[in-house]
């Protein structure tokens, strides 16, 4: 008896089916748990019991208690909750005036998807990828769909391409809101399209791009710092290519190189297309920091993102550099004064270095003036000392001559 009524019981929950009213979606596809029926938030949202007449009695329970949310009535068997909000979602069930269940639900309120922000990279000139991400929180369970159209790019192709010509950009779910176009096509426009679907609806984004305007490459690898021996103001700098960046003869890439030393907050940077570079007006005994990155060597797209930091130290040489040795001559307080000179700004190492043999130079100009004018100075002091001190000698000795002629004179007169 009892078995006959459970399975009674089953048979009603099957038969009766909650109808929904515009701003729910009742969705297999969405819900993991068969059941669950999709709300629109701030919306009002109307639960119907199916399989009742429309105004039967019914009893509604929220997550098996009586007590139902705030702002919801119930008006001829259906439960109104007005302007939904995320703390109405709950299980839902109606009953008969016996408490029978008749059916239940599980209610899930999000929002419709507004249109995504979505952008696109090339690391190379093979692949693509785009990435994206929804423009409003809407709770419920999100998929996208990604797809391309290239763009004729003459009349010949245009005549043959069919609106049907759509790609699918892979998405992996290793990678997720991101998908990618393999072989790519240099010189071709794609327009992409990212729709963003949940429950409650969908909506897309789309977006047109040409390969040169997207190249960017990703950070060069293996960056090494290290001493040059016997040089203190020398950093030798090496890189390689970034892995994802095929070696091809037609597609190159250019590098900026960033320094500074540790207690400076500004950067120096140098331009090359080497794949290693010599720092020559590092601080002595300082550590520096020292950044890479890359981009087509046409100029195409943009700079990569700064690889990781890696610092270095110049060696501790005793052999001076000439600029040094010049310094040291015109500063007698030594290196040690020298990192609390005013951080290098330059842009290029070579040019800061002239420019400090200049400042050298300068200084020792305006030195060798000073003495100059010292010595000639002194010179004149001299030069007026010892002409003063002749003419004083002179009348000494015009006196001492007088003297001794007028003690010779009566010598000889004595005599
Ligand atoms: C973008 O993709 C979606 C989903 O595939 C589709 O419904 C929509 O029509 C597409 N829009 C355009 C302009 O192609
Ligand atoms: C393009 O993408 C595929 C798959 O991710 C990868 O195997 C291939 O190496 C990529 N091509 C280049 C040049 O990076």
């Amino acid at each position: 008896m009892l078995s006959l009524l459970s399975s009674v019981n089953k048979v009603v929950v099957l038969l009766v089916a909650v109808l929904v009213t515009t701003p729910l979606t009742l969705s297999r596809e969405w819900g993991e748990e068969e059941g669950v029926t999709f709300g629109q938030l701030g919306k009002d949202v109307t639960l119907t019991c199916a399989g009742v007449s429309l105004g039967a009695t019914v009893d509604w329970r929220w997550n098996g208690a009586h007590m139902l949310p705030e702002d919801s009535v119930v008006q001829q068997g259906q439960l109104l909750l007005s302007r939904a909000t995320l703390s109405s979602e709950g299980t839902y069930s109606c009953h008969n005036t016996d408490g029978l269940l008749l059916s239940s639900l599980v209610l899930r309120l999000g929002r419709v998807p507004e249109v995504p922000s979505v952008s696109c990279r090339a690391p190379n000139y093979d692949n693509f990828s785009c990435f994206w991400a929804s423009s409003v929180e809407t709770f419920l369970p999100t998929k996208y769909i990604s797809t391309y159209r290239k763009k004729p790019l003459t009349e010949d192709e245009k005549q043959r391409s069919q609106p049907s010509d759509v790609g699918l950009c892979t998405q992996d779910p290793a990678h997720p809101l991101s998908c990618t176009v393999m072989q790519a096509q240099f010189w071709s426009s794609y327009r992409m399209n990212v729709t963003e679907v949940n429950p409650l609806g969908s909506s897309f984004r789309l977006l047109d791009i040409t390969m040169q305007a997207i190249i960017k490459p990703d950070p060069p690898e293996g960056l090494r710092v290290e001493p040059v021996p016997l040089a203190p103001r020398r950093l030798r700098v090496s890189w390689e290519y970034p892995s994802t960046w095929p070696r091809e003869l037609h597609f190159q890439l250019k590098f900026r190189l960033q320094y500074r030393p540790i207690i400076s907050s500004s950067w120096s940077v140098v331009e090359t297309t080497n794949l290693s570079e010599v720092i020559t007006d590092a601080f002595i005994g300082l550590e520096h920091v020292v950044q890479v990155s890359a981009k087509d060597f046409l100029d195409a797209g943009s700079w990569s993102e700064w690889s990781p930091e890696v610092w270095g130290a110049p060696a501790i040489g005793q052999t001076m550099a000439p600029s040094e040795v010049a310094t040291a001559a015109v500063k007698p307080e030594g290196p040690a004064e020298e990192p609390s000179l005013a951080p290098n700004n330059a842009p290029v190492a070579g040019h800061s270095d002239s420019t400090e043999k200049v400042a050298v130079l300068a200084s020792l100009g305006v030195f060798a003036f000073f003495v100059l004018a010292a010595i000639l100075g002194f010179a004149f002091l001299m030069w007026v000392r010892v002409k003063k001190h002749g003419k004083e000698a002179t009348k000494h000795h015009d006196l001492l001559a007088a003297a001794i002629h007028m003690k010779a004179l009566p010598k000889a007169q004595i005599l």
